[in-house]
Formats: structure tokens, C-alpha cells, sequence
């Protein structure tokens, strides 16, 4: 008996397998368990020699057991440290860097370009009034602009004042001029607000405002000013332009300036091609806009332009729609090469 659960010990190969020969050893109905309780019938000679005999046994068994026991518990402890050991010499996994929106980065770069042309930043706010945003730009009363059907209207106040979401970055001329003594040049990078969705057309999109006041500016500086941001811009003097006349009521005259393009599978590409791209309004400034902001048109004259930022970012990294601009796709940023 001693020698088969002696040898059953030293076989077993988990805590489970051994808990079983304890089981079937020294259990309640184990064997030497079993054994003992039969001492009770036994004559007293016999059960002086089998007493102090199976004494011995179950604790050299019960001895046995433990040593195998925690010889058991030391190899899974061994193999849990192998196999889960950590190592710190494996490099980190990398995680995806991110990168500036086509948008952010064009503003970036057209505010680069432009102080290096001498223009300070200006800045106004996205909620404006409607003097800002029409009244003093010359806008006159009942001008369609300022329907209900382009402009955000606000609630209005107390006093039946209604704010609204500008609808360009004009507004910040006003600001500008109001507060300072020419010689001005500035630009005004910033978010406008029009009810409006296509293609080509977001409710939100984005402008930066160019305005330069001084004594003798003349619509030849107007446009060289757009041609060398051009090159700039688009890092070559292949790109085509065009003046077109416009209106607009705080210019006289005025035009937009269109760029020729054309599109290549899913992409645009500038330079080529006979499709015209609008990417800003320009003019010399209207004499009533420099008067409201209490300046002498005799005096004073200079020129302004509000250029498209979502529109130059289309045509610079040919993206045909603009529309994805403003959904959060990780895919398209990508597929343009904005994504790490
Ligand atoms: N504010 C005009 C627009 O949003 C653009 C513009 C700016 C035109 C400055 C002329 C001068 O369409």
C-alpha cells in the first residue's frame, strides 16, 4: 500500500492528480483512513503492532504529499514567471501622430505668406450685429444679402436686436478701421456663416479678409498683391488668374478672382484644364465704408479682398469636394495624406 501511493505521489503531475490520492489515501473512505477505523475490531495484541504501524504511514503519506505539493506550486509558480515575464527592452508601439487639418495648415500658411508681405492679423468675433456685418460695409437697407435666406439670425434681444452669425470676414475692416490710424494692413483669418450646402458649399466655411488703406493704393497694387500670393500659395508662377468684374457694396470697383483648373480621376489639379475655380472677392474700398469708419476718402483709399481658405485647400491638395472637410473621416484626411 505505502509503496503504490508512495510511487502515485511522486507521478503526479498537477495539484489536482495529487489531490486525488490524497482523497483516495487519507480521505474519510480512503484507503488508510479506512484501514484505521477497522483498529476497533482488532484483539489488543493486534492492534499494538497495526495502531503505531498505520500511525507511521499516514504522516510518512501525509508528509509526502506536502513535499510533492509545494514542489508542484514552485514549477507553476516557475512557468507563470517565464511565460508573463514583461520585456522592457521591446520597443513601444507607436501611436498615430496626427496631423494639422488641410484647413488649419492653409491658414497657417496664408498668414505666413502674407507677413511676409508686410500684413499684421486681425480678429473680430463669430456672433457680429448688423452694423458690422452690413450697415457700415455699405450694405443698404432691404439689400437681399441680408435675408433670412444667407444669414443666421440670432434670437433677438430684449430690444428686438438680432444678432447674427457673420456671413464674412468684412466685419473685421470695419473693427480694424474704427480703431486705427492708416497706413492699415492687415488680414483676418476666421470662420463665416452661411445658410447654404452643396458641393462646393458648406453652412461653415472659412475666409481670410486682406484690407490695405493708405494714401495712393490703386487697384494695380490690388492685383499684384493677389498674383505674388498666388505663386506663393501655390509654390509656382504656372498658376492662371483672372480678374472678372464683380459687385459687391463695400467695393468700387469690384471682381472676383477665378483660377483655372481641372479635374483629374477624383483629384483637381491648377494651372490647366478650362474649368474656373472662384477663390475670392476684391475691390478698392467704397468711399461710404471709409467715411462710417471716420476717415476722409479724399485722404484715404486702399483696396480689400476676402479669399476662400476651403476653397484654395481644395485646389492645393485637389480635393474635388468640400463638403468632407467638416466630417470627422479619418480615411479621407488619409487619403490626401493628412493621416500619420
Ligand atoms: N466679403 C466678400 C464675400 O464674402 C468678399 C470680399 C471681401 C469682397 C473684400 C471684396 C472685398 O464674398
Amino acid at each position: 500500500l505505502e509503496a503504490r501511493f508512495t510511487a502515485d505521489i511522486a507521478a503526479a503531475a498537477d495539484l489536482k492528480a495529487l489531490d486525488d490520492i490524497r482523497v483516495a489515501a487519507l480521505g474519510k473512505k480512503g484507503e488508510v483512513s479506512l484501514k484505521m477505523r477497522a483498529l476497533g475490531g482488532m484483539s489488543p495484541e493486534e492492534r499494538q503492532v497495526m495502531g503505531p504501524a498505520l500511525n507511521g504511514l499516514r504522516d510518512r503519506l501525509g508528509a509526502a504529499l506536502d513535499a510533492r505539493k509545494s514542489a508542484l506550486e514552485d514549477a507553476a509558480l516557475n512557468a507563470a514567471l517565464a511565460s508573463e515575464r514583461v520585456d522592457v527592452s521591446l520597443p513601444a508601439r507607436r501611436e498615430p501622430a496626427g496631423s494639422l487639418h488641410p484647413v488649419s495648415q492653409v491658414m497657417e500658411e496664408l498668414a505666413a505668406i502674407f507677413a511676409d508681405m508686410g500684413f499684421a492679423v486681425a480678429e473680430g468675433p463669430d456672433v457680429e450685429d448688423d452694423f458690422h456685418n452690413f450697415t457700415a460695409l455699405n450694405f443698404p437697407a432691404g439689400h437681399p444679402a441680408r435675408d433670412m435666406h444667407d444669414t443666421f439670425f440670432m434670437t433677438p434681444d430684449e430690444g428686438g436686436i438680432a444678432k447674427l452669425l457673420r456671413t464674412h470676414t468684412s466685419p473685421v475692416q470695419i473693427r480694424t478701421l474704427m480703431g486705427s490710424k492708416p497706413p492699415v494692413r492687415i488680414i483676418a483669418p476666421g470662420r463665416v456663416y452661411r445658410c447654404d450646402w452643396d458641393q462646393t458649399h458648406t453652412p461653415m466655411f472659412h475666409q481670410v479678409e486682406g484690407l490695405v488703406i493708405d494714401r495712393e493704393t490703386h487697384m494695380g497694387h490690388l492685383k499684384g498683391c493677389l498674383i505674388d500670393f498666388l505663386s506663393a500659395f501655390f509654390e509656382t508662377d504656372e498658376v492662371e488668374a483672372r480678374l472678372r468684374p464683380h459687385h459687391f457694396p463695400f467695393t468700387e470697383p469690384s471682381a472676383e478672382m477665378d483660377v483655372r483648373y481641372e479635374r483629374v480621376g477624383d483629384a483637381v489639379k491648377v494651372g490647366s484644364g478650362d474649368k474656373w475655380m472662384e477663390i475670392l472677392g476684391c475691390g478698392m474700398v467704397h468711399p461710404n465704408v471709409i467715411r462710417a469708419c471716420g476717415l476722409d476718402p479724399e485722404e484715404y483709399q486702399g483696396f480689400a479682398f476676402g479669399m476662400g481658405v476651403d476653397r484654395l485647400a481644395m485646389l492645393k491638395y485637389g480635393m474635388p469636394d468640400l463638403r468632407p472637410f467638416f466630417e470627422p473621416d479619418a480615411r479621407w484626411l488619409a487619403h490626401y495624406g493628412f493621416s500619420p
